[in-house]
């Protein structure tokens, strides 16, 4: 197919620029666009469920802000009380009453959570989480899931031992053993070896996504959630649902809700702030009560607990709950997963997979297995396909998560005529590809 990149020249000289002053020109590095055929785009405003670049051309966006705009680019009662609150200042460094009424409204709406705390980014909830389950317990040892992200947390950014219950290695530079070894890493759905790493370690939490969506979306049986619970609960090592991207997304009260497991504690992030840094911690009162000033852990932020990022918050949250949106994101889901093409003109399989508002597109010149549950599921050729599938569809307007192994986020922005877009575009670029 034809190269595509010559409408956008602000855009690459504006990224040209950056390089010069930013490593590899991005401050997040999946926004570089190293996996797909072309170069990221400036973006100069976004609106309703459409993005708008430095080369005044709209994109149709379905990768909103990677989960925080459940409702949309710039909903205007979400804007209208950020704008309130900026009258009144934006930073106090003091107790307000914004952060007290997003706590308040979910200790209300969320039961397994009991208290809760505000910090500024889904790792800092991780973090902090991660560093109260060892205090809780006097253990040190953390299990995670492979395929599970779970921020840039040091201990979190680490790969499989060679064995089972081996202890893992660094994923990244800069990690150092010592924090690695406090890590170790099971296959997701694999309780046996679950079983074997808890019996063998000292093991504090096990902290897992209940609805891994950031190495594409491994949903996961419900059995086998039940029984990490289990087990998790037989040992008195604590569960840490990680529901930076599910809380909220799929219920009000998340994976948690949906599958009815209590966790002791869980992270949040994007929609729990509306689109503002934030992110937070909560769980059962006796754990959170370790936290200073109450208890012995240290966790402090000079801009945790924003007023406007807290009003974002709040206001996101009654206004899902208001309109209860979560039937008719799934309906639009699974519109797209029964209309997309299931195969391109030179013979590669398209899957659409989806749970509630996520969905993931899967291509593969081989044959693409009926449900993905671990990494490994993941056919080997999908991020190159993905890759060079993407311009043509950035080319049309449409503006999806620029890596094959990012999942789709559908907003109440999107109506049946914006899927009818996707699903045409799909089509029109399958046809050709
Ligand atoms: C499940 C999960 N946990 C933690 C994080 C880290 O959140 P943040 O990027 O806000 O630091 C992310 C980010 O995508 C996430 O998806």
């Amino acid at each position: 197919m034809e190269r595509l990149d010559e409408y956008m020249s602000r855009s690459i000289e504006m990224f040209e620029r950056a390089k010069r002053v930013t490593p590899g020109g991005v401050h997040s590095p999946v926004r570089a666009f190293k996996n797909v055929a072309t170069y990221p785009r400036f973006i100069e405003k976004a609106e309703g469920c459409y993005l708008y670049d430095e080369d005044q051309k709209k994109y149709l966006d379905f990768c909103m802000s990677w989960g925080p705009l459940i409702l949309g680019h710039q909903d205007p009662e979400i804007k209208e009380a950020v704008l309130s609150a900026l009258d009144r200042g934006w930073s106090y460094g003091a107790t307000e009453r914004y952060s007290l009424e997003l706590a308040e409204w979910l200790v209300d709406h969320v039961p397994h959570v009991e208290m809760v705390r505000f910090v500024s980014s889904g790792t800092e909830a991780v973090m902090s989480a991660l560093r109260l389950a060892r205090a809780a317990t006097k253990k040190d040892k953390i299990v995670k899931f492979d395929g599970c992200y779970h921020g840039h947390v040091d201990s979190m950014l680490v790969a499989s031992g060679s064995g089972l219950a081996e202890q893992a290695k660094p994923d990244s530079d800069g990690v150092s053993l010592s924090t690695a070894a406090e890590t170790l890493v099971c296959p997701l759905g694999n309780l046996s070896a679950l079983c074997e790493i808890l019996d063998a370690h000292s093991v504090a939490a096990v902290i897992i996504e209940p609805l891994p969506a950031n190495f594409g979306l491994l949903v996961q049986d419900q059995s086998f959630l039940e029984g990490v619970a289990y087990e998790c609960k037989k040992r008195g090592v604590l569960l840490i649902f990680d529901e930076v991207i599910s809380g909220f997304r799929v219920a009000l009260g998340g994976m948690a809700e949906r599958t009815g497991i209590k966790p002791d504690l869980v992270t949040y992030g994007k929609i729990i702030g509306g689109g503002f840094p934030v992110g937070a911690f909560g769980g059962r009162k006796e754990i959170m009560e370790l936290l200073a000033p109450c208890g012995q852990v240290y966790q402090a932020g000079t801009l945790s607990g924003n007023p406007v990022a807290m009003v974002a918050g709040l206001s996101t949250l009654r206004k899902i709950k208001k309109n209860n949106p979560y039937g008719d994101l799934a309906t639009k889901v699974q519109r797209l997963q029964t209309e997309a093409p299931t195969n391109t003109q030179s013979g590669a399989q398209i899957k659409t997979f989806a749970y509630g508002s996520l969905f993931w597109m899967v291509m593969s010149r081989s044959t693409i297995p009926d449900v993905i549950t671990t990494p490994s599921d993941i056919p080997k050729d999908m991020k190159q396909l993905y890759g060079d599938f993407y311009p043509h569809l950035l080319e049309r307007g449409v503006y999806l998560a620029p890596s094959g192994f990012e999942v789709g986020f559908m907003s109440m922005a999107h109506t049946d005529a914006h899927i009818d877009t996707l699903i045409l575009s799909l089509r029109e670029v399958a046809e050709r590809f």
